[in-house]
């Protein structure tokens, strides 16, 4: 049996990026690209996963946990430098898997395809490759005559003539692990970087009579890497393109991909419809025939089906069927809505549960409530929850009706059938079926603005 370790470095500054985190740390599609690179990994059948870190670790281990081993890098001397602190954790190996902690959109597909290749071929190295219309700050395939891989050049130290290949080397290569352990042992920092180049061993192998290979992938964009903001926007469209499209495909209809943010662990059923601006989080799913958005941000919510959400920001809640929400209502973790509900415009929800047919339409704070079915809060309605120290819960029976700007001070409890006057502040319990009023009664005072005048 043979066995394959990757290890994916992300150990580097990440200088052009001008960032103060790890570059790898930063987000495609609402995921640290090192995540999309162990995926990956993991969808190739890859579990030995080594990641070389150094320049703020602190984030990236953060990030990946004990999913992985780590190797430290503690002085950035290069890609070569980077590889040989992994070895140690890859010593029982055949194979290794090298990757890039900023090349995220490499699928796991095509790492298999090349780990087939490097096999039937008998290499003891395979570069990953790919021609490219703009070459630019890529390392250059230099083959001899008969085609065969001869070295990398790196651009910074590439002459005339080898800037205009365009065939580059992806960062990602499969290795023999005992000829990459020798290969590394023989480079040098003579270049114009002072590092020790992972891409001399190519050279160093092939002049050891080594078999030494390229694969090239289908698909160039795979090996998109991210070395400043603005390659980070262009790798995030295509992630974000691949994922609307999936979703696509699964009848899905999203009104403008381009303005659309769908995490990658996002559910989707059919016939559900994806308006634009919408950022859409975590383990959030979506039913079918349920409508999102315009400027809907939700975060691991549940939507049931037939529901709409519109301009509504949601965490950690579950909506359920045939809701209406919005625009402008702010669901914030721990609320259930059920269904049939209404929660309108400029309504906040707070670790709550509404019962079924129950409508908060306008102008209202729900936090830290119980309320049953066919509810009807009146405009301007808050439930008192928090005394300065502690919050406190209000519960809310069936069938209540709670007048408008009506002040509900926790704890306390509505009975069902409970009618609350508009204007109340309710302090006491209100019995099921009574009508509860807790404001000064009206006093007229006749002819008052005449004699005020006089
Ligand atoms: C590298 C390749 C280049 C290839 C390109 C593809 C080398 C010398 N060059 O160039 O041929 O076309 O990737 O994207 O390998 N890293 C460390 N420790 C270090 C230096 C780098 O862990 O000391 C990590 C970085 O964090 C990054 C990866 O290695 O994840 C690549 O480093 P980077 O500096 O981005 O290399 P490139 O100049 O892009
Ligand atoms: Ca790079």
């Amino acid at each position: 049996m043979t066995k394959t370790a990757a290890i994916i470095l992300a150990a580097g500054k990440g200088t052009r990026m001008h960032s103060p985190h790890a570059k790898a740390w930063h987000a495609v599609a609402q995921r640290p690209m090192i995540k999309w690179v162990e995926s990956a990994c993991r969808a190739a059948g890859i579990d030995k996963i080594i990641a070389v870190v150094g320049h703020r670790q602190d984030e990236l281990r953060a990030v990946l946990g004990d999913s992985v081993l780590y190797a430290e890098q503690k002085e950035l001397l290069g890609t070569g430098h980077a590889v040989m602190q992994a070895m140690p954790a890859a010593a029982e190996v055949d194979t290794v898997i090298i990757l890039s902690g900023d090349v995220p959109l490499i699928q796991g597909e095509t790492i298999q395809k090349a780990l087939q290749f490097h096999k039937a071929e008998g290499n003891a190295v395979t570069v990953m490759t790919a021609a490219l219309e703009n070459p630019t700050g890529y390392g250059r395939i230099v083959r001899d005559m008969d085609g065969q891989l001869l070295c990398i050049t790196e651009q910074k130290d590439a002459d005339a003539k080898t800037l205009q290949i365009k065939e580059v080397n992806s960062g990602m290569y499969c290795f023999r692990r005992e000829a990459l352990e020798q290969a590394l042992q023989a480079v040098r920092a003579d270049n114009a970087q002072g590092e020790y180049y992972l891409t001399d061993t190519i050279a160093i192998l092939r002049a050891a009579g080594e078999r030494t290979g390229a694969y090239c992938m289908e698909d160039a964009a795979e090996m998109g890497g991210v070395n400043d903001m603005l390659q980070l926007y262009e790798v995030d469209c295509i992630m974000r393109k691949r994922i609307a499209m999936r979703h696509m495909a699964n009848g899905v209809h999203i009104w403008n991909m381009e303005n659309t943010y769908i995490a990658p662990e996002v559910e989707i059923a059919a016939g559900a419809e994806i308006r634009p601006g919408c950022i859409l989080n975590g383990n959030t799913k979506i039913a079918e025939n349920a409508i999102v958005g315009p400027n809907t941000t939700l975060e691991n919510c549940t939507v049931g089906m037939g529901t709409d959400i519109v301009e509504t920001v949601a965490k950690d809640a579950v909506i359920g069927k045939n809701v209406h929400v919005g625009p402008f209502a702010y669901i914030r973790p721990g609320s259930q809505i059920g269904d049939n509900c209404k929660v309108g415009d400029f309504v906040e929800i707070k670790n709550a549960t509404l019962g079924d047919c129950t409508k908060v339409s306008h102008l209202t704070y729900v936090g830290d409530a119980d309320v049953g079915q066919k509810v009807n809060f009146g405009c301007g309605t808050v439930t008192v929850n928090y005394d300065g120290k502690i919050k406190h819960r209000t519960s809310i029976g069936n069938n209540a009706f709670i007048g408008c700007n009506t002040n509900l001070v926790a704890p306390v409890s509505v009975g069902d059938g409970a009618y609350i006057a508009a204007g109340s502040t309710i302090t006491d319990a209100v019995p099921e079926e009574t009508l509860a009023i807790a404001r000064a009664r009206q006093v007229i005072k006749e002819n008052w603005t005449d004699k005020r005048n006089r």
